[in-house]
């Protein structure tokens, strides 16, 4: 595991970017499997600017979202699918069909899920998947539980995420209390996974991740500690829990 901390958001998105930049100039044909909420929009706004600027180019780039919540229109501006295209896709030069983000209307949940994850694997899997980390240490919307499940599937929203997430909408009632996620086995196949956590409000969960040297399903991305190519970067505030680093 790789850990890189930043001085602030600014710092930390610039370094994902470059991570992604680096991965994308080395492979043109990448498969990414990208994340939404507060998290990633200062990286997605700086590739967006080396695509302006330095001309980095997503036209093979191949894309996987984790996560939609379930039942909510694409042209609802909380839906994910708003979220990607409002905040990269209608940005950068990847390929309408290049894009997959999983289907909150869909009414056969099970094979559409099923499909997801052979979709994934048509391309030869994820290379490089970026996350974002819940409060709770959700990561996807794999939330805290005795069990995990592996593949792609539908599941309720914890209430600490429905809590925290609250704040992208009107009220807390009007957050969605299931969606559609990637599972812990998807993400965990990818090659490389880049975790970013950011801000005062993570660093209450990055210093049980770092600092207890144990995995639990009771916090899901403890399991990232089994994958051999691992980075997290994290800005100060985030990391201010850490020990011995
Ligand atoms: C979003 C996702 C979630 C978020 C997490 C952190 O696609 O999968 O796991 O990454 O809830 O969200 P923010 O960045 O809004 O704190």
């Amino acid at each position: 595991m790789q850990l890189f901390i930043e001085k602030d958001y600014s710092a930390l998105s610039n370094k994902a970017a470059q991570i992604f930049a680096n991965e994308i100039r080395q492979k043109p044909d990448l498969v990414i499997g990208l994340a939404t909420g507060g998290t990633p929009k200062g990286t997605y706004k700086e590739l967006i600017r080396m695509h302006r600027e330095e001309g980095l180019d997503f036209s093979k780039i191949v894309s996987f979202n984790l996560d939609e919540y379930l039942g909510l229109t694409p042209d609802n501006p909380q839906s994910y699918k708003y979220y990607m295209f409002e905040n990269l896709f209608n940005h950068i030069n990847i390929q309408r069909e290049n894009v997959h983000i999983p289907d909150g209307l869909v009414s056969d949940i099970n094979s559409y899920c099923k499909k997801y994850d052979k979709e994934i694997e048509k391309y030869g899997g994820i290379d490089l998947q970026l996350l974002g980390i819940g409060v709770n240490g959700h990561i996807g919307f794999n939330e805290p539980a005795d069990e995990i499940i592996v593949d792609t599937h539908l599941t309720d929203l914890s209430k600490d995420t429905i809590k925290a997430n609250s704040r992208y909408f009107d009220s807390a009632d009007q957050v969605p209390t299931k969606a559609i996620t990637m599972g812990i086995g998807s993400i965990m196949k990818a090659k490389k996974i880049l975790l970013l956590a950011s801000g005062q409000a993570k660093a209450e969960i990055m210093a049980k991740l770092l600092n207890n040297n144990t995995i639990t399903t009771k916090t899901p991305a403890s399991l990232l500690m089994l994958h051999q190519d691992v980075t997290i970067i994290m800005d100060e505030e985030a990391a201010s829990g850490i020990k011995n680093i």
